[in-house]
C-alpha cells in the first residue's frame, strides 16, 4: 500500500469493532502505514480485546459516527499528529428490516445518519487535506443491497443506493487531483451480523404477529437472509484482504464486488433486461406463493 503514497500513508476507518471493521482493522495492523481504528466509545474495548495493541502506528479513538463533533475532532487530531488522512474508510453501517409499509421517520434519520451522512462529511472533511497532497482513497463499504433491493430490506436499500449515487458524483469530482474512490459491494458474509438488524416499532410487531398481512415476508426473508450468511463463502477476513488489494491497486475500479455471489448479481443486472430480471428475482423469493395470505400460507383451492 505504502507504494500508492509519498509518505507512510494516514488511514482512518470507521466501525472497527465488530464483523468486517473488525476484520480490516487486523489486517490493516500489520501494514506499512498509521492507522486510527475507531469505534463507538462503548465498543472501543473490543478492539483490545481481540488482541490488537495500541502503538505510534496504531491509534484507539471514540467515534460514533452521527457526532459531527467527534468526526471533526477525530480528522483534526490525525492532522495535528500526522499531517492529515490518506486513506478514509467509511466501513460503520447499520441495518433495518421493514417494509415500505412500516417505516417511520425516525428509523429513516437513524439509517440515512449512520450508513449516508456520516459517510459524506468525513469525505468532506479529509478532501481538503488529500486534494492539497494531490493524493488520497475513499472506500466506502456498500453492499449488493446498493445494486439490487430485497423486500423488507427499503430502508437498507434506500441508504445504500444514496450511498452509491453520491460516490458515484464523488468519483468523478476528485480525479484530477489523483483521489480515487471506490465501492466496496459485499454480498452475504459469513457472519452473525444478521442479528444487528433493526426493526421499526411496527416491523417488530408484524415480524412476531402470525395473522399480520406482512407476516409472512418478515418471516421468510429473515429465515432466508440468514441461511445465506451461514453459507456464505466469503468471510469477514476475505473481504477485509480484497480491501486491501483495493488499496494497492494504482487505478482501483469504482465497484468492487467484494463476494463470488456479488459478482454475479453484476453479472445479471448486466446480462438480463430489467423487466426479465426482476420477475425471475420475484419467482426465486422464499415461499413466494404464500406471501399476502392469511398466516402465510396459500388458500386452499
Ligand atoms: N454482513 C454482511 O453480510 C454485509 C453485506 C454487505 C455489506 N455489509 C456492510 O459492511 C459494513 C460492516 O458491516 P458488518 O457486516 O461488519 O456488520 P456489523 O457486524 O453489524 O458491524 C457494523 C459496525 O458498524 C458500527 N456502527 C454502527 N453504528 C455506528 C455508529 N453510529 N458509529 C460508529 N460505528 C457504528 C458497529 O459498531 P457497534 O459495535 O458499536 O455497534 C460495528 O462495528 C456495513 O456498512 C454493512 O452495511 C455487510
Amino acid at each position: 500500500m505504502h507504494g500508492q503514497f509519498s509518505r507512510l500513508p494516514v488511514v482512518l476507518l470507521t466501525g472497527a469493532s465488530t464483523g468486517l471493521g473488525l476484520a480490516t482493522a487486523h489486517a490493516l495492523a500489520s501494514q506499512a502505514c498509521r492507522v486510527a481504528l475507531t469505534a463507538r466509545a462503548e465498543s472501543l474495548p473490543r478492539l483490545a480485546a481481540a488482541g490488537l495493541r495500541e502503538s505510534d502506528r496504531l491509534l484507539f479513538r471514540p467515534l460514533d459516527v452521527v457526532e459531527r463533533r467527534q468526526r471533526e475532532t477525530v480528522v483534526s487530531e490525525l492532522t495535528d499528529r500526522w499531517g492529515g488522512i490518506d486513506v478514509l474508510i467509511n466501513n460503520a453501517g447499520i441495518a433495518y428490516r421493514a417494509v415500505v409499509e412500516h417505516w417511520d421517520p425516525n428509523a429513516w434519520r437513524n439509517i440515512m445518519e449512520v450508513d449516508v451522512v456520516a459517510a459524506l462529511d468525513l469525505t468532506r472533511l479529509v478532501l481538503p487535506g488529500m486534494r492539497t497532497r494531490r493524493s488520497g482513497r475513499i472506500l466506502n463499504v456498500s453492499s449488493v443491497g446498493g445494486m439490487m433491493a430485497m423486500p423488507t430490506m427499503s430502508l437498507y436499500s434506500a441508504a445504500k443506493f444514496a450511498l452509491e449515487g453520491a460516490t458515484e458524483s464523488l468519483w468523478y469530482e476528485v480525479r484530477p487531483w489523483g483521489i480515487w474512490v471506490s465501492l466496496i459491494e459485499p454480498g452475504f458474509i459469513r457472519s452473525d451480523s444478521f442479528r444487528n438488524t433493526r426493526f421499526t416499532q411496527r416491523s417488530f410487531s408484524a415480524a412476531m404477529d402470525g395473522d399480520d398481512p406482512y407476516h409472512a415476508h418478515y418471516l421468510h426473508m429473515a429465515q432466508f437472509i440468514e441461511r445465506m450468511m451461514e453459507r456464505a463463502v466469503a468471510t469477514p477476513e476475505r473481504v477485509a484482504r480484497r480491501i486491501l488489494r483495493t488499496l494497492r491497486q494504482r487505478r482501483p475500479p469504482l465497484r468492487v464486488y467484494a463476494t463470488p455471489d456479488a459478482h454475479l448479481f453484476a453479472l445479471l443486472r448486466r446480462l438480463l433486461p430489467r423487466g426479465l430480471y426482476h420477475g425471475i428475482l420475484y419467482r426465486a423469493l422464499p415461499h413466494i406463493s404464500a406471501w399476502g395470505h392469511e398466516n402465510g400460507k396459500p388458500p386452499l383451492a
